[in-house]
């Protein structure tokens, strides 16, 4: 069987792709950020996953407002990188892992939820940096497979994050069930505080950041028990889209070991921050 062997969490502000396309990464405004993404990238080039699960939300650019599905699932062979309006980006194609996406979207449907199936789609920022910022910008492959794991985070109503964490205990039997030997890492993208529009935008929250990235390992049940309205209200609108975050989570043991942890405000408009966990027992 495939075996979860970690989890990792990122945030995917667009300018930390764009910075490392004009090679911007040692600037004043960038470095501090960059400089702590290296332990992140070791783990994971020391235990060679197969398979990245990729919990994220499209930003409008492959799911517009008509249709947002709450909870979707990736069952393709290939995903492109979708260019969000400055022209294509030098990254390959992501190399899907259909089987186990629709294995995924099975066992979804046995614990009652029922995601939308998606066969063709391209992906944004929400996918491709969290991915570079794990596993650099590749020649011509990317080591991994990938799994997208949609989850709406735009369009309210958004789902409870309660649900997010439930969804990643599913996420974990479907991974422990699938008939493979892949090594398989989950990582949920995202915020940490920001938000983009409105009367807060410019909003940052850097202690609750840090409170989070310390509870999503110590103390989930705090963090899924909190309200929509919660992640708003602390985060920002966007900032909401932490609850990803409580995906990976749920897909872990209860007890997990912090292989590295970072933080650093502000990047773009965000509190940037990388985690990678680990099982207690493994
Ligand atoms: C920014 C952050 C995001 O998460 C996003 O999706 C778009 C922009 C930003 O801080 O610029
Ligand atoms: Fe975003």
């Amino acid at each position: 069987m495939a075996t979860l062997i970690g989890g990792l969490g990122s945030s995917h502000v667009p300018s930390i792709g764009a910075a490392m396309d004009k090679g911007l990464t040692q600037t004043d405004d960038w470095k501090p950020f960059f400089d702590g993404i290296g332990p992140g990238r070791d783990w994971v080039a020391a235990n060679r996953p197969d398979v990245a699960v990729v919990v994220f939300n499209d930003h409008g650019n492959s799911f517009f407002l008509d249709k947002v599905p709450t909870f979707a699932i990736g069952c393709a062979e290939r995903y492109d990188p979708i260019d969000e309006g400055w022209g294509p980006r030098a990254i390959p194609s992501f190399e899907g892992h259909a089987d186990l996406g629709w294995h995924v979207v099975d066992r979804m449907v046995e614990n009652r939820f029922d995601p939308m199936i998606v066969q063709e789609i391209e992906v944004d920022h929400g996918l491709q940096v969290p991915m570079e910022l794990f596993f650099g910008k590749p020649e011509t492959a990317w080591p991994v497979r990938v799994v997208p794991v949609f989850v709406n985070v735009i369009q309210y109503p958004i789902p409870l994050p309660s649900r997010c964490y439930e969804l990643g205990q599913v996420l974990r039997r479907a991974i422990e069930s699938f008939p493979g030997d892949e090594r398989v890492v989950v990582i949920g993208t995202g915020g940490l505080s920001h938000q983009l529009q409105g009367a807060r935008a410019g909003f940052t929250n850097p202690e609750a950041d840090r409170e989070f990235l310390r509870d999503i390992a110590a103390n989930p049940g705090r963090l899924a028990a909190l309200s929509r309205e919660d992640y708003v209200r602390l985060f920002g609108s966007e900032g909401a889209e932490l609850m990803m975050w409580l995906v990976m989570r749920g897909a872990m043991d209860p007890e997990v070991v912090v292989k590295h942890s970072h933080y650093y405000v502000p990047a773009s408009m965000t509190g940037a921050g990388m985690l990678v966990l680990e099982n207690r027992a493994a």
